[in-house]
């Protein structure tokens, strides 16, 4: 009972922290900070392995595009490089876990190679016990730096290969936006565009606000030019980027997350619009008829719900009830009636009994969301809900994941199901990863589809009959020019 109490005083002044924060912003140049170190990586090769979101994905790119005009070149072998960079994520416990394991192995492989340069970055970074046990149990790590810290890699780097020690540079507190960052994007058909970094959330169980800062927003008018090169460059299809990318702009008291939508809208060349993610709080009528306006911006939210039970929706914080999630489904499906709804599920939260889980199951079968990444809950150090003292027992986590997972994938199915013979409008990526010799491509509701074709059609947009869907992806069939449409 007293831990009861607990949570109860907890999430109330978790609640507090729902208002935002406004911080200090401003923009930085990034050539106007960067140290020059020259190009120290010329004839060398670097390998990074990313884990986690998109975000740390995207940040990838920008290191990569540091290092090569550091002179560096990518290597899909680790044995080779001359570099190698974990980008790491903290958000579950496992992620950590198999980034200590791969930085063990690379022991040998260090000692044989004391130039070799190995470092971590990333979330797990932010973390002081992380930055404790490299240097306590893994001092062949050579540079350790924080998510604020990515525009130092070049000088860091150039230290690092002078020094004995493990540098660690970590700044706790973000600093500035920094602005023109270099990046290197591979596909050059689909890019990710930071528009928001941070989060002022404070879910209980989730570690991202204290690894990623506060939100800051970037200005309207560097996203705008971002997207306007990259449709230059030949893009077709930009994800906006952000922790709780409806609350784009409130640091900036100018626009809001609906008023980039419509100005991205209207840059020529680019072909669809989508962003990732949108916690469902602060989801305004007006995002909505934006989403539902915007021609280019596809009919595809992910809006995670955690969970389906109120008494645990506030132990984590989510600022939302149940009711209010459904309402909101339901206006977004008012509005905008084809979009395709993903979500994120945590099962086994401390204290949640098996009816509350229900609620959960029972929630998925109303909604039928197309799409739903599960997981189990993992507590993180230094968040709230660690001090939360009923946990569930692994097993009983392991069943309900599975139970959700089953419920999930029938759903999928079914949805997929009904699509077939359908002709939906597909952007082509290229050739399949898994099987080279179909293409691969997006509806704009994101389901992936693969079917025959000729390599050239990479990049443009093609009408595809659905001929075979599955729970995961929908098979499918060109179908000619025009013969799509209604004659
Ligand atoms: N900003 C996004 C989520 C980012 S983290 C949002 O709020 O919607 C991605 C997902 O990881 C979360 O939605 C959540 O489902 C999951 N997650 C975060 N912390 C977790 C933890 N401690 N244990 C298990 N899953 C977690
Ligand atoms: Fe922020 Fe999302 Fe984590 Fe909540 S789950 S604290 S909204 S990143
Ligand atoms: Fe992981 Fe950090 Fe993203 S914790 S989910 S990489 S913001």
């Amino acid at each position: 009972m007293s831990d009861l109490l607990q949570l109860e005083d907890l999430t109330q002044a978790q609640g507090d922290m729902h208002r935002p924060t406004l911080v200090e912003r401003e923009s930085i140049d990034y050539k106007a900070i960067a140290k020059n170190v020259g190009r120290i990586g010329e004839g060398k090769k670097y390998h990074i392995k990313t884990y986690g979101c998109q975000m740390n994905e995207h940040d990838t790119e920008i290191m990569a595009g540091m290092l090569e005009e550091m002179g560096y070149t990518a290597t899909n072998d680790h044995h080779e490089a001359d570099f190698i960079l974990f980008n790491t994520c903290a958000v579950r416990e496992n992620a950590e876990d198999k980034v200590f394991g791969e930085i063990g192995r690379l022991k040998p492989l260090k000692n044989r190679n004391p130039q070799l340069i190995l470092g971590l970055c990333g979330c797990m970074a932010q973390e002081k016990v992380v930055q404790e046990l490299v240097a306590k149990t893994y001092p062949w790590v050579d540079v350790v730096f924080g998510t604020h810290n990515l525009h130092q890699l070049p000088e860091l780097i150039d230290k690092a290969r002078n020094s004995q020690e493990t540098i660690i540079e970590v700044w706790d507190k973000a600093g500035a936006v920094i602005e023109n960052l270099p990046k290197l994007r591979k596909e050059g058909i689909r890019a990710w565009v930071n528009i928001q970094y941070g989060c002022n959330k404070f879910c209980t169980y989730c570690i991202v606000p204290y690894t990623r800062g506060r939100e800051r927003s970037r200005l309207l008018e560097d996203v705008v030019a971002e997207v306007k090169e990259l449709a230059g460059l030949g893009f077709k299809e930009i994800t906006l980027l952000g922790q709780n990318v409806n609350d784009y702009g409130i640091d900036l008291k100018a626009y809001d997350f609906a008023d980039l939508l419509a100005a991205v809208n209207e840059i020529e060349e680019i072909e669809r619009i989508r962003f990732t993610t949108s916690n469902p709080w602060n989801f305004t009528d007006k995002l909505i008829q934006t989403i539902a306006n915007c021609e280019k911006v596809a009919e595809h939210i992910h809006l995670p719900v955690q969970s389906g039970n109120n008494t645990i929706l506030r132990r984590m914080n989510r600022g939302y009830t149940r009711e209010f999630y459904l309402d909101l489904v339901g206006r977004i499906r008012a509005a905008i009636p084809d979009v395709s709804l993903t979500t994120d599920i945590i099962v086994g939260f401390p204290g949640e009994t098996e009816e509350q889980f229900l609620d959960t199951l029972q929630l998925v079968e109303e909604v039928r969301f197309d799409g739903a990444y599960t997981f189990i809950y993992s507590p993180r150090a230094g968040t709230p809900a660690t001090r939360f003292k009923e946990l569930v027992s692994e097993t009983e986590q392991k069943d309900r994941l599975q139970r959700l997972i089953d419920v999930q994938n029938r759903i999928s199915r079914e949805i997929n199901d009904e699509m077939k013979n359908q002709i939906v409008e597909v952007l082509v990526e290229g050739e399949s990863k898994t099987n080279p010799d179909v293409l691969q491509g997006r509806t704009r509701t994101n389901k992936i589809v693969l079917f025959s074709g000729t390599r050239d059609l990479a990049g443009q947009i093609v009408q595809v009959r659905i001929t075979e869907p599955q729970t995961w992806l929908l098979k499918g069939e060109l179908v000619p020019q025009r013969a799509g449409l209604a004659v």
